[in-house]
């Protein structure tokens, strides 16, 4: 395969870049860090932006878009951008009616819980229509590559797990109890579901990454709910599929895929195997498990990303430090390291403090 992009810059970029040769393995000099959120509610100038915006509206004008993915590599000197999105934008842009509500999150006019609705998305949202719309996504992407230089832009997705529970409950819940239910009530419904879930999460990456994105993540913020067995029997084989699309552009001979791929899921010690075996390239771990931990478990196979508790972020810099080396620490026992949160950055973090960490990271 050859990388289906137009964009010049890509090629040299994802092999040299300190992130890219950390997802792959490797141990570049300085440790690679980004942080889950950066483009978001803790910078002034986001918020500034965003006071004449709306959310979705940003995410699909190209030059916002790009501006505020921007933002947090110029403010902190990252080495990543994460692209500013939502994980609901490839649903909006097949046609399905959501909003993100300040506060609360996705909330869908038309809870998606039967065979019949299932099949209608099927039909009415399918992944032609999405790939049809993708343009305000390419160019932003496009925009923002060119923008960034040598710094790479992670693109993602939200797993199609997450986005079936967001779907199946119509808005944000606790548990997933009604996605959860479906699952074992209906699997054949359920798996409809999430195959079409799949495909419309492959077409939003396939596209970044065909505009330049150098490294994809795939979000499973709900994945934590689920036990192992149901994990594996209902949800693994279509993360696996999306993740294949794209690890199937583009290979190195030696180096594995062109675009490597992270996987992460809040609160999935248990799922820690089955996540490894989807065949991603790295796994990001929340902050309630140990990286080195993580890494025992999983054999040390697996480059990991992680995991500050953003509950540090408040604490006193002496605290701060501690927690830091201490992750830094036990992320040398995996074959790679992209130092990140464990989780996304809460919006009122005092933004120095991550520009902090961005310092003494790369001075260790
Ligand atoms: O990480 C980044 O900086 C890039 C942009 C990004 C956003 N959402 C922008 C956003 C990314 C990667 C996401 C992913 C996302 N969106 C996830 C997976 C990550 C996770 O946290 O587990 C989920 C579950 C969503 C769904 C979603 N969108 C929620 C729960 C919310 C919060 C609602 C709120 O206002 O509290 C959103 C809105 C959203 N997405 C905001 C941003 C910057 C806040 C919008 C605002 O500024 O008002």
């Amino acid at each position: 395969h050859t990388l289906p992009s137009a964009h010049p810059l890509v090629d040299g970029r994802t092999t040299a870049a300190p992130l890219v040769r950390a997802l792959r393995g490797d141990r570049p000099a300085e440790v690679p860090v980004w942080f889950m959120r950066q483009a978001g509610r803790s910078l002034p100038e986001y918020r500034a932006i965003r006071a004449e915006t709306r959310m979705l509206d940003a995410c699909l004008d190209p030059a916002v878009a790009s501006e505020i993915t921007l933002q947090p590599v110029r403010r902190h000197g990252v080495d990543a951008a994460v692209f500013f999105s939502d994980i609901v934008v490839p649903l909006l842009l097949a046609g399905v009616e959501v909003d993100l509500v300040a506060g609360r999150g996705p909330v869908f006019e038309t809870p998606v819980r039967t065979a019949a609705d299932v099949a209608r998305c099927r039909a009415e949202y399918p992944a032609e229509r999405l790939r049809a719309a993708l343009d305000p996504v390419r160019d932003a992407v496009a925009l923002t590559v060119s923008a960034l230089g040598e710094t790479p832009l992670i693109g993602f997705a939200g797993a199609p797990f997450t986005l079936a529970a967001y779907l199946v409950e119509g808005g944000p819940s606790r548990d997933h109890l009604r996605a959860r239910t479906l699952m074992h009530a209906e699997p054949e419904t359920w798996h409809a579901l999430l195959d079409w879930a799949a495909e419309l999460s492959s077409v939003f990456l396939e596209a970044q990454v065909a505009a330049g994105a150098s490294a994809v993540q795939l979000f499973d913020s709900w994945a934590g709910s689920l036990s192992a067995a149901d994990y594996r029997a209902h949800v693994a084989p279509a993360s696996q599929r999306t993740l294949a699309a794209v690890q199937s552009i583009g290979t190195e001979a030696d180096s594995g895929p062109t675009v490597p791929t992270i996987h992460f899921a809040v609160g999935s010690r248990h799922l820690l195997e089955e996540t490894a075996a989807l065949g991603t390239s790295a796994l990001g771990v929340d902050w309630r498990t140990p990286l080195d931990e993580a890494s025992q478990i999983l054999g040390d196979r697996l480059p990991l990303q992680g995991n500050l508790d953003p509950a540090f972020l408040g604490a006193p810099d002496e605290v701060l430090r501690a927690a830091l080396s201490d992750v830094l620490r036990r992320g040398e026992r995996a074959p790679g390291h992209v130092l990140n949160l464990g989780h996304g950055v809460p919006p009122e973090t005092d933004p120095a403090v991550l520009t902090r960490i961005v310092e003494l990271a790369h001075a260790r």
